[in-house]
């Protein structure tokens, strides 16, 4: 259930509370394009959360969900607690993340939203906790806000998304936005199928695998590429075999649709996925990403404040 306990998996939302989302930001989205209906929005949100707080507990890195959710949070006027990493914090001594956590819950804020590595029992820990969590990037399990904030921005663009088909090119296996992508996807009705090396790929046969990026972008109505994440690999990888076969360039740009959208969920590493080239190029999503993180993210964070309230 998605209201009030919070969002840790897609598996707790039904599509008609993710059509009631992406309504609510959408029309958070048309209210910040002129500042002065962005202002009085404002003035009346931020008066409702005044004083009320937000516990960011980030155990691992993030530039985008942190600043996303917290410019979220500054938007409703909740007033966003960051924990940032291990350093400078009492984790350094050895306190536990179930320890730290709860210390925070006892300065009761509204809301918990965290992002923490798969050894983490964030769903354990989620079922004690008073105040509702939301995952903001779990180890491999999921990144639920990151998959919704593309499927609206896609949505944006295209339309309704059922029977469309989006291609996830590069390291699935370790993805965890590819993972909530999968469940998303059969909600939404959009179809995904997976590219790239036999190494990338995941062991489940529930999504069609291409290993030829020529197959799949034939396939595709937008591709969404991932960032290959070195550092969770156990065996070194050949990059120069990957750039080859699978590196989106300007090559695939000259042979892409005018109508399909590059997703990338971000950090890119340009050079190694992408060629710099992508950035410039009118289909490229990858601000326009960020920029409906926010709308999306404010939009989730009222949906489940009233659902406490
Ligand atoms: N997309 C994403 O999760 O980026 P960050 O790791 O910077 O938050």
């Amino acid at each position: 259930m998605l209201y009030p306990s919070g969002l840790l998996d897609l598996k707790d939302i039904s599509e008609n509370q993710i059509n009631i989302l992406f309504q609510l930001s959408k029309k958070i989205k048309e209210t910040h394009s002129t500042f002065r209906k962005a202002e009085h929005a404002l003035k009346r949100e931020t008066s409702r959360y005044h004083g009320l707080t937000a516990a960011l507990l980030f155990f691992e890195p993030s530039t985008r969900t942190r600043f996303s959710f917290e410019t979220a949070c500054a938007r409703i006027g909740l007033h966003p607690l960051v924990l940032s990493g291990v350093e400078g914090t009492s984790l350094s001594k050895g306190e536990s993340f179930e320890d730290t956590i709860l210390n925070i819950q006892a300065m009761n804020p509204e809301i918990f939203i965290i992002r923490c590595g798969d050894h983490s029992a964030l769903r354990g820990m989620a079922e004690k906790m008073k105040k509702p969590v939301i995952n903001a990037g779990w180890g491999l399990q999921g990144h639920p806000t990151q998959a919704l904030l593309d499927a609206f921005c896609w949505q944006e663009q295209i339309g309704d998304l059922r029977g469309r088909r989006l291609l996830i090119i590069g390291d699935i296996k370790h993805s965890r936005v590819a993972a909530s992508h999968g469940e998303l996807s059969k909600i939404l009705g959009y179809e995904v199928a997976f590219c790239g090396p036999s190494e990338f790929m995941p062991e489940s046969d529930h999504f069609h695998k291409f290993k030829s990026l020529e197959e799949g972008i034939t396939w595709a109505h937008s591709i969404m590429v991932l960032r290959v994440q070195l550092e969770r690999h156990a065996q070194k990888i050949s990059l120069d075999s990957y750039k080859t076969h699978y590196q989106i360039g300007k090559k695939w740009l000259q042979k892409m649709p005018e109508t399909m959208c590059i997703f990338h969920p971000g950090p890119v590493n340009y050079g190694i996925e992408l060629d710099q080239a992508v950035s410039g190029d009118p289909r490229s999503q990858f601000m326009n990403q960020v920029e409906h993180g926010v709308w999306l993210r404010q939009a989730l964070l009222q949906k489940i404040l009233e659902g406490v309230k």
